[in-house]
């Protein structure tokens, strides 16, 4: 699910019949020659003969110039459309952008929800400068949000649902994709639906108070 200022995550109307298809390679794979083998078996255990979207998981102990140029290699080839990176922090970013086609990032998967704040510091802002998007993952931090008493007066009073407020909280921001989890079909559309439900400032104050934003640099958290 992409924010209103769109991006390159496709969306059928119904939000449900069009897979845009993300895998991640392990660190401990992540060699110039691991990745490969280990995005070919990936495409074998999906069935397919291309990967929308491939991430490494987060930073391991191989030079990230090796991944990068299996990515180039794996993009070149047409098995993958793009590569990423997941769990990536602003110095992370930094390393990653000073090698060879580091520049050619196309997302950064990280924990970002309304009870985790801290990449808003520092880290959301620079992939906003740079034009990376950060793909929030657990974006309703595991279901726990659900049972919120701010986030459901916000819902009652938008006829929004709660799953709706805390991801209209994340996509609101420019180049924010949200990938809330569900195996329901039905949930699948109301999240979905969220890209039609604005809130307000005085929301947006109410939330501020309720979860506070990050006042200082926090290592980004993990899960
Ligand atoms: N890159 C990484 O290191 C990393 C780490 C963790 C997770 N992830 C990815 O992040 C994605 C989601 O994260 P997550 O599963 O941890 O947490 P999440 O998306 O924040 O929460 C999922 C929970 O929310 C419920 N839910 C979803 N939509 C709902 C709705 N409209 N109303 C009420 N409940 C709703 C789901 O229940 P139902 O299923 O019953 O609907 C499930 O219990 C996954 O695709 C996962 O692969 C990535």
């Amino acid at each position: 699910m992409a924010a209103p200022s769109g991006s390159w995550l496709r969306l059928s109307k119904d939000g449900v019949s069009d897979a845009f298809i993300v895998s991640k390679v392990l660190p401990t794979n992540a060699s110039r020659d691991g990745t490969i083998k280990a995005c070919e078996a990936s495409l074998k255990r999906l069935g397919t003969d291309h990967i929308d979207l491939y991430l490494l998981h987060w930073r391991g102990r191989y030079p990230l110039a090796d991944t990068v140029e299996a990515f180039e290699a794996l993009r070149q080839s047409g098995k993958i459309g793009a590569w990423g990176v997941s769990n990536f922090d602003a110095d992370d970013m930094e390393e990653l952008l000073a090698v060879p086609d580091g520049g050619n990032v196309a997302a950064n998967q990280v924990l970002y929800n309304l009870a985790r704040r801290g990449i808003e510091y520092d880290l959301l802002k620079d992939s906003q400068v740079r034009g990376i998007p950060i793909m929030a993952y657990s974006p309703l931090d595991e279901g726990r949000l659900m049972r919120h008493p701010d986030l459901i007066h916000i819902a009652k009073a938008h006829q929004a649902t709660v799953a709706q407020v805390a991801l209209a909280f994340l996509i609101r921001n420019p180049g924010v994709i949200v990938i809330p989890k569900t195996a329901m079909p039905e949930r699948v559309r109301e999240n979905r639906a969220t890209v039609e439900v604005q809130l307000t400032a005085d929301d947006l104050a109410i939330l501020d108070r309720a979860f506070p934003p990050p006042g200082r640099k926090m290592p980004l958290e993990m899960i």
